[in-house]
């Protein structure tokens, strides 16, 4: 047998990661250890602990061959060669840095323990994303302690996106490896460039120095996060305007120095990695005067929160302007399709602003349960980022607004609404006649993904809204749709002005509406 590989952390990119080393390199002892039985357990049961299309096949094919979970951390860690370390970077909540700079709280204890344990020589492997530089202080931790060990430290980020982490694993754009440039740091780097080697072409493994490499992890998804800001920008503007951010993003990404991925407008981008990774980035550029460089990539998170504010208070109005004791239905709730992860998902904060307004929810989505669901509205900001089972939780009232249920028809029936919030495939195949049917009316739906076909779903007669998309003249124009609708439910009073008021008014306390600025339009209206 090769060398013996160890990794620190059994989560989405730990797994998966050491699953795929495991199935290409036959010759290689893979052991993935957590702090958390639980993971452990499920890592060792045929129900995994995270979703990955692709990852049940893999794990059952080397577990108990080559790949190995378990909670004898220290043990294994002592007999490896090489440790991964791919552990919880959350963003820190209090202290210095709070709500930018990187907790490395895990990394620490982690390096610690690698220290503390080890009898021979380790080459330890940034996997996790740190922020530039805590190589130097990993080093430190670990040179500190040695008794005669030698560690060589490597950042080696990951790069996989969830959903398609396992095609991103078997071929990547690029591994890349950093390193010290001294002959113990290049060797260390040549060692595992040579397990990556196994199944990745060589002109694919880049190596650079250490602070390249954790740069570049965070730039990479802060390039990545910025496009689809951009793009949700346009959207905003594209409603304005009354053009259509899918032609839009098609004739921009058309231009080869642009290309076209990444320009899908949505209720705004999610997961573990983008809003913290950016954070760390401003956060970083502060602490090195660059303050106006910090400002420009702060931008990206705020239009992300612009565009989560601004789809619930598009759902809010169009809903005339209340949403208070009306059921509305949530679909979809991971943060996107084919991964049942809910770190940082739109959902979240649509939920709660939803749940503020008194809106009683509906929630369905084919990966996510109950549990989750609800631990995740009741979680504050960053909390989401700590082992499971050391989140703090905070029993909210809010939760007793929310159902979930077991699918998309059960969610919809009775709705006033429906928010769709992830992209799942299942969302677009739906029987959109049956769940018209059974909704109250008007019945309204909310595409926060632009995957349903909303002239479709206007023919049946829904009244639709698809981010960055030309605006319904009832999304657009709230109190002249009223008026349509009194004269389409009372045609016999048209002209009747003390109607316009009364009328109008009892819809309108039907509806919620608040009275000003509207009366006189329709009074005017009817006139
Ligand atoms: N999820 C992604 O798509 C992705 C992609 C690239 C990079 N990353 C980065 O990789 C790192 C891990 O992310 P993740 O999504 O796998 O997180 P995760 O929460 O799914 O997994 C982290 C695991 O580490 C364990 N852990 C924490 N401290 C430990 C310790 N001292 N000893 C043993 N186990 C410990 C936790 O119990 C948890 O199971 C983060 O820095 C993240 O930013 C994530």
């Amino acid at each position: 047998m090769g060398v013996k590989i160890c990794c620190i952390g059994a989560g989405y990119v730990g797994g998966p990661t050491m699953a795929v080393i495991a199935l290409k390199c036959p010759d290689i002892i893979v052991h993935v250890v957590d702090i958390s039985k639980p993971r452990i357990d499920a890592w060792n049961s045929d129900e995994l602990p995270i979703y990955e299309p692709g990852l049940d096949e893999v794990v059952k094919a080397c577990r108990g061959k080559n790949l190995f979970f378990s909670t004898d951390v220290e043990r294994l860690v002592a007999e490896s060669d090489i440790v991964f370390v791919s552990v919880n970077t959350p963003t820190k909540t209090s202290g210095l840095g709070a709500g930018k700079a990187a907790d490395l709280t895990y990394w620490e204890s982690a390096a610690r323990m690698i220290a503390d344990v080890s009898t021979s020589d380790k080459i330890v492997v940034e996997k996790s994303t740190v922020p530039v530089k805590t190589a130097e202080a990993i080093e430190k931790i670990l040179t500190h302690n040695k008794k005669g060990i030698n560690f060589e430290i490597l950042s080696n980020p990951e790069f996989l996106a969830e959903g398609t982490a396992m095609e991103d694993l078997n071929q990547p754009d690029r591994v890349l490896i950093g390193g010290r440039e001294t002959p113990g740091g290049q060797k260390a780097v040549a060692a595992l460039k040579a397990v990556y080697a196994h199944w990745v072409p060589e002109e694919n493994i880049l190596t650079t120095n250490l602070w390249s490499a954790e740069l570049s992890k965070l730039a990479a998804n802060a390039f990545l996060a910025q496009r689809i800001s951009s793009i949700n920008a346009m959207s905003a503007l594209c409603e304005a305007t009354g053009a259509d951010v899918s032609e839009v993003a098609y004739a921009v990404g058309k231009d080869s120095r642009i290309g076209p991925k990444f320009l899908n407008a949505s209720v705004g981008f999610g997961g573990s990695c983008f809003q913290k990774d950016i954070l760390n980035l401003v956060y970083i550029c502060e602490c090195n005067g660059l303050p106006e460089v910090a400002n420009y990539w702060k931008q990206v998170v705020q239009i992300n929160d612009y565009q989560k504010d601004r789809f619930v208070r598009r759902v809010v109005s169009s809903m005339f302007n209340t949403v208070s004791g009306k059921k509305v239905a949530v679909l979809g709730f991971a943060f996107k399709k084919d991964t049942g992860d809910t770190r940082e998902t739109p959902a979240i904060d649509v939920c709660h602003g939803l749940l503020q307004d008194k809106a009683l929810l509906n929630i369905y989505d084919p990966q996510v349960t109950e549990d989750q669901i609800k631990r995740d509205l009741s979680l504050n900001k960053f909390d989401w980022d700590h082992p499971h089972h050391l989140q703090p939780t905070n029993p909210t009232t809010l939760l007793n607004q929310v159902s979930v249920v077991k699918d998309a028809y059960e969610a919809t029936k009775g709705a006033h609404g429906v928010c769709v919030i992830t992209e799942w495939d299942e969302f677009k195949k739906l029987d959109y006649q049956k769940i018209y049917d059974g909704m109250q009316k008007p019945a309204f739906i909310f595409d926060g993904r632009n995957v349903l076909n909303g002239s479709e779903l206007r023919k049946i007669g829904f009244i639709v809204y698809s981010i960055g998309k030309p605006l319904d003249p009832w999304v657009k124009d709230l109190p002249a749709a009223i008026v349509r609708m009194c004269l389409l439910w009372f045609p016999d009073r048209v002209g009747d002005t003390s109607f316009g008021v009364i009328g109008g008014s009892n819809l309108m306390c039907e509806y919620g509406i608040t009275r000003p600025a509207i009366d006189e339009q329709i009074i005017v209206s009817i006139e």
